[in-house]
């Protein structure tokens, strides 16, 4: 009897809690995640091995370099063939891919999204919509791409975009931050702001 009237209690000072500090909403989440993807351009890109591998159906995570250049929020990468990642992307039916950043700098109460979706890679530069704006816009994120351009230099590399499908997030401990998957058209429609802005908890 005790224990239920404390639990209640506790319950209500937790509630208290959160109501106070207000709670991330799942339209703060895709703000955020927006922002994390277009600040920290450099992410972790998973692939799956291709039926015809050695290692296939198994996962595959390396570094990657992007730019959220984008108002629908999907990004824009550089491909290079002889990439493990570009074999993954090619041969696999969908070709799937999954990209994570995390807030810099990281913690476990700070904010990470992991975006999965599908990559399209354009043989020809010229191929790519608004390839001028996203030029400038890669470089400006990345100035050392210059040296690898596609169809700019003797090295052989390709624009491609990634579009993501299913984006999942989270915002830090739960209970005052957001968890879970964030609607694709929430995604698309969010602008970019800054995250510090909506934590709505101290770091740490
Ligand atoms: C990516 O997925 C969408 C939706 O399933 C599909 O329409 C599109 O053709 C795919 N793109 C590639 C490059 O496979
Ligand atoms: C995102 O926008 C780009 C550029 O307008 C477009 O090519 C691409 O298809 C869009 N992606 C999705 C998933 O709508």
């Amino acid at each position: 009897m005790a224990y239920a009237v404390l639990s209640r209690a506790l319950s209500i000072v937790y509630l208290s809690i959160v109501l106070v500090l207000g709670q991330e909403t799942v339209q703060d989440a895709a703000r955020i995640a927006r922002d994390l993807l277009t600040k920290n351009n450099i992410g972790t890109m998973g692939t799956v091995f291709p039926a015809d591998h050695s290692l296939a159906g198994q996962p595959f995570a390396l570094q990657e370099f992007h730019a959220s250049c984008l108002h629908n929020g999907s990004l824009t990468l550089i491909t290079f063939p002889i990439s493990q990642h570009t074999i993954n992307i090619r041969d696999s039916p969908k070709h799937s891919a999954s990209i994570g950043v995390f807030s810099n700098p990281p913690g476990a109460n700070s904010p990470r999204v992991s975006l999965i979706g599908n990559v399209t890679i354009y043989s020809h530069a010229v191929d790519m919509p608004g390839l001028q704006d996203i030029r400038e816009c890669y470089v400006h994120n990345h100035p050392e791409a210059r040296w690898w351009l596609p169809d700019e230099t003797d090295i052989v590399s390709h624009w491609a975009r990634f579009d993501p499908e299913t984006v999942y997030f989270v915002g830090g401990f739960g209970g005052a931050h957001y968890i879970g998957y964030i609607p694709l058209e929430v995604y698309q429609d969010a602008e970019s702001a800054s995250y510090s802005s909506l934590l709505v908890q101290a770091q740490g």
